[in-house]
């Protein structure tokens, strides 16, 4: 009994600490601190609901404790307590105040709905959002871009972001913009913001995750949504698709060993003959924080790691991302050398200009 209590109370402690530290501090996926409109709405609701809730409990359960103590079982007193079963004042009592309170939480709720239901601006950045197992594609139908992993948008601008699934169901969300959206194979969903103020004035990185359980790898379906200020973002916009720069014979080996190697089958990186459409686009690929949605860091090490990871025959093949498509296949060679060069021509294949 005691050991019981006192797990109570750590446990109390952890989640209270848990609770504090999710409300002040900005971790990178609280949903405390949102930073768009919509979220704000949400959050909005949440407290009238939190509020509303609150006061039910403690106008249920205050009483309910008082009746206990007050009414309980006494030697000898065999009284029974007054019997209110059929009172039609208590039940219709007891029945309004419940739909008041719901009415109270579902007014709002549908102001904002009916809001998320609105035309989106007609000068929107159109945004395609593509979920694959386990990697995220953002295509940019009106400027011609092609990205995966990082979503960059304008600061302060309308955008329209379509979802869509290359293969099983996913889900989209970045915890501080609010809103959350299953992404369907066969169907289009849709979401707008407008997207943030800067917090820093060189831009922002907000973190997203598949919330939708999608397979193998999952929990490493991660991306950024990228905020920048609009002049940056457009110098984005025009080297984002730019060919690779070849500067070294190094990078010169990589390409070559791309275009000869299965690589070019699977990835596309533009001005080049590699138009794969399986795998993420590698263009520019060296401005990205992150390889494999957000698993390793895009180091000369980590992308390192990540092709020896991808070698069939190794024994310890595939401990990144368990399940991954990037699978080379067995008795495929690919020389510590070999990686050498192709981390160096993905890596400089970048004009780091933005
Ligand atoms: Cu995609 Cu979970």
């Amino acid at each position: 009994m005691v050991s019981l209590v006192r797990l109570l109370k750590v446990l109390f402690t952890l989640s209270l600490a848990l609770g504090l530290t999710a409300c002040f501090e900005k971790l990178p996926m609280t949903t405390f601190h949102v930073v768009t409109e919509w979220g704000h709405d949400i959050n909005r609701v949440y407290l009238i609901t939190t509020i509303i809730t609150t006061i039910v409990f403690f106008a249920v359960a205050v009483p309910f404790c008082y009746a206990l103590w007050r009414f309980r079982d006494k030697p000898g007193d065999t009284r029974i307590p007054v019997q209110v079963k059929g009172n039609h004042k208590l039940e219709i009592l007891w029945t309004l105040i419940p739909v008041v309170l719901l009415i109270f939480i579902f007014l709002p709720t549908l102001e904002i709905i009916m809001k998320r239901h609105a035309e989106p601006d007609p000068g929107a950045l159109t945004i395609e959002v593509i979920g694959h197992q386990w990697w995220w594609e953002f295509r940019y139908p009106d400027l011609g871009v092609v990205t995966a992993n990082e979503m960059y948008v304008p600061e302060n601008t309308p955008i329209v972001v379509k979802l869509k699934s290359a293969d099983v169901i996913h889900a989209f969300w970045i915890p501080r913009w609010g809103g959350k959206m299953d992404v369907l194979p066969g169907v289009t969903n849709v979401l707008t913001y407008t997207t943030p103020t800067l917090e820093n004035p060189q831009g922002d990185y907000y973190q997203g995750h598949c919330t939708e359980l999608c397979g193998l790898s999952h929990a490493r379906m991660r991306y950024e949504a990228v905020v920048l200020p609009k002049a940056r973002f457009d110098s984005w916009v025009k080297t984002a698709m730019n060919p690779p720069l070849i500067a070294t014979a190094l990078e010169k080996k990589g390409q070559d060993l791309f275009m000869s190697k299965t690589c070019f089958t699977c990835h596309s990186i533009a001005g080049t003959n590699a138009v794969g459409m399986i795998g993420p686009n590698l263009t520019n690929l060296g401005n990205r924080r992150t390889i494999a949605a957000g698993t390793l860091p895009n180091s000369k090490d980590g992308l390192h790691q990540w092709l020896r990871d991808s070698i069939d025959s190794k024994a310890d093949y595939q401990t990144v991302k368990p399940g991954s498509l990037m699978v080379f296949a067995e008795n495929f060679v690919l020389t510590d050398d070999d990686i050498k060069a192709l981390t160096a021509y993905l890596q400089h294949s970048t004009a780091k200009t933005f």
